[in-house]
């Protein structure tokens, strides 16, 4: 483990520009990157932007897709996915608005659109690198306790916990927190070349526990990631408190 937070920030925002840069993309042949919302990979965000105006790396040749989206809010609303991402990260470097993908949680065909993102992640054959967080039940994007471990992009019904820890968003009111979201699957994660979570604060110490001392079982989707060949979690002392 990393001391803090901060360094789980600068450490993977290192790691991705690390992995942006060796593998040298170009139009022709774009770094796939999966990106998390939530507040852990905040610290990842401001430091990439630091990084990129640094001119030590750039996004040009860059391809994203989020993990997840919250059905019924409009894209607009400050709290989407859509607005997060590029209030906190596409705005301020040199992506081009045609390589960011994210999930339109509008979308009048839900299921159209959940078989539209795959298509389109498979259509770059990989994603290179995904980051991903960990809720406090050890979801992973929006795979609430008991997903399926082969799950592929789809809508998921949010728990009641999901609701009430992201309320903080919403006026701490749970009302207003959106009952549904699309989410990539477990499957989906799993098939990218590498994943990388980050895990901070001890409010996270039990989903670490169950990523990486418990049974892979699909009531802690995040231990999936035991099976996955390369996968790296990033987490802070606090959150190491139960291993
Ligand atoms: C949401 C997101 C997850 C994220 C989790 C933890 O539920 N869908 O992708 O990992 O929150 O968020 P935070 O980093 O704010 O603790």
């Amino acid at each position: 483990p990393l001391e803090s937070a901060k360094d789980v920030g600068l450490w993977s925002a290192r790691h991705i520009a690390n992995r942006i840069n060796a593998f040298k993309p170009t139009a022709e042949r774009p770094f796939v990157l999966g990106l998390p919302t939530g507040s852990t990979p905040l610290t990842t965000y401001l430091r990439l932007i630091e990084l990129y105006k640094a001119g030590e790396v750039s996004f040009k040749h860059v391809v994203t897709f989020n993990m997840d989206e919250y059905i019924g809010l409009e894209q607009s609303h400050p709290q989407s996915y859509h607005s997060f991402m590029h209030n906190n990260f596409f705005s301020h470097i040199d992506i081009q608005p045609q390589n960011i993908n994210l999930l339109d949680g509008n979308a009048s065909d839900v299921e159209a659109e959940c078989q539209r993102y795959e298509d389109k992640i498979k259509s770059y054959g990989q994603i290179h690198l995904f980051m991903g967080g960990v809720g406090i039940d050890g979801h992973i994007a929006f795979n609430e306790p008991a997903s399926s471990l082969s799950s592929r992009t789809r809508i998921k019904t949010l728990t009641q916990d999901t609701r009430i820890a992201n309320s903080r968003f919403f006026d701490n009111d749970i009302n207003k927190v959106p009952k549904y979201a699309l989410t990539i699957g477990v499957g989906t994660l799993m098939d990218a070349a590498e994943v990388m979570i980050l895990v901070t604060g001890l409010n996270k110490a039990q989903a670490l526990e169950a990523a990486v001392e418990g049974c892979v079982n699909h009531l802690w989707t995040v231990s999936a990631l035991q099976l996955h060949a390369k996968a790296i979690i990033v987490c802070d002392e606090p959150s190491t408190m139960e291993l």
